[in-house]
C-alpha cells in the first residue's frame, strides 16, 4: 500500500520537471490540479513553489551532508524528493518533522530503492536534528548573488531584504472582474453564495483579492479574470479612447481590461507567437471583449493609419513576479536583460510610426531593473525630443507612482511589481 500522499508525489513530479528539465511550475500545476480534490491544491503550490524557491538554501544545507561529486550523481528524482524534505523540515511549520521525513523516504523508495531510501533517510533526520543555517544573506533567502547584488543597488539593503522575503512566500490570488458581463454586486453575491472569501479594492474598482482560485468553487470563466493587482494599474494610465493598439498582447489581460475600460474603443493586439495569439483570441472571445488579433512581429509591423493611444506592454525580465513565478530567479541572466533593452527600443522605435500626432504611447513592464524602466525611458526621451512625458500622479491614485511613473511596490500590497510610463506626442 502506498505510504505517501498523491499530493507529495505530484509535487515531486512537478518540481523534478521544473528544476531538472527547464519546464514551467504553473502549467503543470494546474494540470495536476485537476487531478486533486480542491482542498488539497493550496497545499500542491505550496510545496512545488517552496521547493523550487529554496533550491539554493536547501543545496547548501544538503551539502552539508553529502557531497558535491556525490549529490550532482544522485538521481533527478532522489534530488528532488531530498530538496523538498529539506524545504519542508525549515519553512513548513506545520509539517512535524518526522512527516516530512518518513514521506521522503517512501517516497525515495517509490522513485529509488532501498539503498537511496537509506540514504535519504539518514540525511534528513540528521538535517532535521542539526539544522544548519548559512550565514551569507543571499543563500538564506535563495536568491542568486547576481540578483541580491541587483536588488541592493536597485533599492538599498534593507529594502532589498523585504523584497527577497516577499518573493519567498506564496502567491496571492487576485481578479479582475469582467463588468462586460457581470455587474459587481453579482459578483460578489456570486462569490459568497459560494463561500469564497474576498476583498474589494478602491482602486483599481474592478479588483478583488481572493482565498480561493474560483475555478476551484465552479465560477464561471465569463465573470473575471485572473491577474495580478500590478498589471490591473496599467490600463487607467491609458485613459482608452479612438482607436488603441497593443504591441505585446498575450494572454491579453490589459487589452481586454483596456476594451471593458472602454467598449467604444477599436482596439488591435498584436503578438508574436501563434500559440499566444490564440490563446488571447481565446480569451477575448471568453472575456466578450472586441479586440482584433494579430499574429506578428511589432517590431517591424505597419498599418494604413495611425493610432491614438498604443500601449507597449514590454516582453522585459519579469523580476518583479518572482513571487508567483517560483523558477524565473533561476532562469534570467544579466546578459539577458540587456538582450531584453535592445528588444525593448526596437518595439519603442516602431511604436513611433504608428503613433498620431497628440497621440499616447504607455510603456509599461513587470520588473525592477532600472536599465529596462528609467533607462528606456531616458534613452527613449534623449531619442524622440517631439513627446513628453506625462506624470502618472494625474490619472491614477499617488500610491501605485513615483516621481511621474507608475510604480506598484508588490512589499504593499502582496502582489507583483509594475512600472509604466506615458508619452504624449507634440
Ligand atoms: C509582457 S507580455 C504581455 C502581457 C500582456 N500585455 C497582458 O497583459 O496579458 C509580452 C508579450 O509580448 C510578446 N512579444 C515579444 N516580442 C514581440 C514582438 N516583437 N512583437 C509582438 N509581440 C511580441 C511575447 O510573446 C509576450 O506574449
Amino acid at each position: 500500500m502506498r505510504k505517501y500522499s498523491k499530493v507529495r508525489y505530484y509535487a515531486i513530479l512537478v518540481v523534478k520537471e521544473v528544476l531538472e528539465e527547464g519546464r514551467w511550475a504553473n502549467k503543470l500545476l494546474t494540470y495536476y490540479s485537476f487531478k486533486l480534490k480542491p482542498d488539497e491544491v493550496p497545499f500542491l503550490s505550496i510545496l512545488v513553489n517552496g521547493t523550487v524557491k529554496y533550491k539554493l538554501f536547501s543545496d547548501w544545507v544538503l551539502k552539508n551532508y553529502i557531497k558535491s561529486e556525490k549529490f550532482e550523481k544522485l538521481t533527478p528524482w532522489i534530488r528532488t524528493v531530498l530538496r523538498m524534505g529539506v524545504y519542508q523540515i525549515y519553512f513548513l511549520h506545520k509539517v512535524p518533522d518526522y512527516a516530512a521525513v518518513g514521506e521522503s523516504v517512501e517516497l525515495a523508495k517509490r522513485f529509488g530503492h532501498r539503498g537511496t531510501a537509506g540514504l535519504v533517510n539518514a540525511v534528513l533526520k540528521n538535517i532535521a536534528r542539526e539544522r544548519p543555517w548559512p550565514e551569507e544573506v543571499w543563500i538564506r533567502h535563495s536568491h542568486p548573488l547576481w540578483l541580491y547584488d541587483l536588488l541592493r543597488e536597485t533599492f538599498g539593503n534593507g529594502k532589498a531584504l523585504r523584497i527577497m522575503e516577499h518573493n519567498n512566500k506564496p502567491p496571492e490570488i487576485f481578479v479582475r472582474v469582467n463588468t462586460l458581463k457581470i455587474e459587481r454586486e453579482r459578483f460578489e453575491n456570486l462569490l459568497t453564495e459560494m463561500g469564497v472569501k474576498f476583498r474589494r479594492f478602491p482602486f483599481p474598482p474592478v479588483t478583488y483579492h481572493l482565498e480561493k482560485l474560483p475555478h476551484l468553487v465552479g465560477l464561471s470563466e465569463e465573470f473575471y479574470y485572473v491577474q495580478d493587482l500590478s498589471s490591473q494599474v496599467i490600463p487607467y494610465l491609458l485613459d482608452p479612447e479612438g482607436r488603441i493598439l497593443d504591441m505585446a498582447g498575450a494572454p491579453g489581460g490589459k487589452i481586454s481590461h483596456v476594451y471593458q475600460l472602454n467598449p467604444d474603443v477599436f482596439a488591435v493586439s498584436v503578438e508574436l507567437h501563434l500559440s499566444r495569439a490564440k490563446e488571447m483570441k481565446r480569451l477575448s472571445e471568453r472575456l466578450g471583449a472586441g479586440v482584433y488579433v494579430i499574429n506578428g512581429d511589432s517590431t517591424y509591423i505597419s498599418f494604413r493609419s495611425g493610432f491614438d493611444r498604443i500601449l507597449l506592454d514590454a516582453p522585459c525580465s519579469g523580476l518583479g513576479t518572482l513571487r508567483r513565478h517560483a523558477e524565473l530567479r533561476w532562469r534570467m541572466r544579466p546578459e539577458r536583460i540587456t538582450e531584453l533593452v535592445e528588444i525593448q527600443k526596437k518595439l519603442l522605435k516602431n511604436a513611433v510610426t504608428l503613433l498620431k500626432p497628440g497621440g499616447v504611447l504607455l510603456y509599461s513592464t513587470c520588473t525592477i531593473t532600472r536599465e529596462e524602466n528609467e533607462g528606456v525611458v531616458n534613452w527613449f526621451l534623449e531619442n524622440f525630443k517631439d513627446f513628453r512625458l506625462e506624470r502618472a500622479e494625474d490619472f491614477i491614485p499617488v500610491e501605485f507612482t513615483d516621481r511621474g511613473f507608475i510604480f506598484v511596490d508588490g512589499t504593499n500590497y502582496g502582489s507583483d511589481f509594475s512600472f509604466g510610463a506615458r508619452f504624449r506626442r507634440g
